[in-house]
């Protein structure tokens, strides 16, 4: 199997997911959301995560952004065992490690977009300076730095978006997580958003990407399929075989 030559050439997965559960009891029934998922991703991954509604993704996806810890099984991130950490350390992790681009843009309406790029920065601790210059560099790549002092309700659908990337961004994460990101914008803004992800992970950063949408998964390198909780399939694709086997 190709994916486990590129295991070999590698060393420590970036994330590695154990027997993760998470079950949600409601009255007298149990709805295990994630149902034993184990799942190893290295660094430098482009991985779509795909499936029906209610199938356990955004579940998935929040144990895989330290937004929320599994009900039983292990996470590990970059070697640190996420799956027993307190809200404080979980907040660490997330705002040193990775970067949320949510369906919806999540844009601050109250702040400028220089200051909502600016947003995981000022967590960080990073002064003043040094976030304007690192979140206007961020827009820039984005091409929306002339807009830096427009509200969210001045941009359009997609510049906003390009904000939320902007902000996804600045602060370097090491893993870079999308749910739906393409959901909400026309196919023109989506394929620009799509060029952009994977110009980001052929520079090296790992994206986790969440759709329903076979065509936007295809752009990634493996696909992962949940139904039920469950993982049903786990395909390598679009990879350079001949590097791979290298
Ligand atoms: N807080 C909760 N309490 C109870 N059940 C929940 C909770 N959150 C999610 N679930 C259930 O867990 C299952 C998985 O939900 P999840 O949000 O992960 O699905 P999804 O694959 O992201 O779906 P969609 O494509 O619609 O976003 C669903 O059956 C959902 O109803
Ligand atoms: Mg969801």
């Amino acid at each position: 199997m190709i994916y486990d030559q590129i295991e070999d050439n590698k060393t420590v997965p970036l994330i590695q997911l154990i027997d993760v559960f998470k079950i949600y009891q409601m009255g007298t029934t149990e709805v295990r959301a994630n149902d034993g998922i184990s799942l190893k991703i290295m660094e430098g991954e482009f991985v779509a995560i795909v499936g029906k509604s209610g199938s356990g993704k955004s579940t998935i996806m929040n144990i895989i952004g330290a937004l929320d810890v599994p009900t039983t099984g292990q996470y590990i991130l970059k070697g640190q065992d996420v799956s027993k950490m307190k809200d404080d350390a979980l907040a660490e992790v997330r705002n040193k490690t990775i970067g949320f681009i949510f369906q919806q843009y999540n844009l601050l309406m109250k702040q400028n977009l220089l200051e909502n790029v600016e947003l995981p920065l000022l967590y960080a601790g990073i002064n003043k300076k040094k976030r304007k210059q690192i979140a206007m560099e961020a827009l820039k790549k984005l091409g929306i730095e002339d807009k830096w002092r427009n509200y969210p309700n001045q941009l359009s659908g997609g510049q906003q978006q390009r904000g939320a990337v902007a902000r996804a961004l600045a602060g370097n994460p090491s893993l870079i997580l999308a749910d739906e990101p393409t959901g909400a914008l026309d196919s023109k803004t989506s394929r620009e958003l799509l060029d952009f992800l994977k110009k980001l992970n052929e520079e090296g950063n790992t994206i986790v990407l969440i759709t329903h949408d076979r065509s936007v998964a295809e752009e990634a390198n493996r696909i992962v399929t949940l139904r039920d909780g469950k993982i049903i399939s786990d395909d390598i694709i679009n990879v350079d075989k001949e590097k791979v086997l290298e």
